[in-house]
């Protein structure tokens, strides 16, 4: 029998554009502050690594989407052949709608949707190959954090991925530089829900670790985790 790959092998490493320029060519109108936010974005977080953890040909929903970087991303590099991305903001569905016309005219066909929805009103029904919750969970309210963790990991369909990034709670410098962010864009007082809790609730859910990683972009830590649900045996 073939050996089986190792986990990161099975993590495509091919670089995923000028994340940059796709932003500037996608968010083009709106207020200045979030425009810039999205054109920055990937200095600031380890948006190209996210991408590279997706897997080819995933069918994804993406949970707190923003205003689509995410989805775009993976559209342009053709990773993804279908997303729906579900958001609490209305303003960032807003932009995400108009930032996937954009993109149709360059990717014909492509079937990217969004929807105005908060996690713990429930997700849309169904399994997903990927699902991903990034930068999302440090704002929901501490008594809706394990739930909206277990729906989106109820989400993952056998031998799918759940990714799921968050901004790191230490050290504290960080963590306070990332509060003080989130105070000045999102004017919220946020709570981060410890990584290892992550972990737990992932487990319970059935999902296998398969990354883990830590990264530090100039004033702010992230953490990055990849769960797998095993596939299922033919009999
Ligand atoms: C820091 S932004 C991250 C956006 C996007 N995931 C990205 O990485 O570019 C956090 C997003 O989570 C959304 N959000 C916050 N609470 C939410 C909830 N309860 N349900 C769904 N989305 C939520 C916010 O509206 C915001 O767009």
């Amino acid at each position: 029998m073939a050996p089986r790959p190792a986990p990161e092998a099975l993590h495509d490493q091919r670089p995923t554009g000028d994340i940059g320029a796709l932003a500037r060519s996608l968010f083009t109108d709106g207020p200045l502050l979030p425009r810039l936010m999205q054109h920055h974005r990937h200095r600031i977080a380890p948006v190209a690594r996210c991408v590279s953890l997706v897997p080819q040909g995933s069918d994804l929903l993406d949970i707190g989407c923003g205003g689509g970087l995410f989805v775009a991303c993976l559209v342009a590099a053709g990773r993804v052949r279908s997303a729906l991305g579900v958001d609490a903001s209305a303003s960032a569905i807003a932009t995400a709608q108009a930032a996937a016309g954009r993109l149709r005219t360059r990717v014909p066909g492509i079937e990217v949707r969004f929807e105005h929805r908060r996690v713990e009103e429930g997700l849309p029904a169904g399994g997903y190959g990927a699902v991903s919750m990034i930068d999302v969970m440090h704002h929901i309210p501490p008594q809706a954090q394990r739930g909206a963790f277990l729906e989106a990991a109820g989400r993952v369909r056998a031998g799918g991925v759940f990714l799921y990034k968050d901004m790191c709670d230490a050290p504290v410098w960080r963590a306070g530089m990332n509060r003080l962010h989130d105070l000045v864009m999102a004017r919220q007082w946020i709570r981060y829900l410890p990584i290892e809790d992550a972990d737990r609730w992932a487990a319970e859910a059935g999902l296998v670790r398969e990354v883990a990683e830590e990264h530090a972009m100039l004033w702010y830590g992230h953490e990055i985790r990849m769960y797998r649900r095993a596939a299922e045996v033919a009999r």
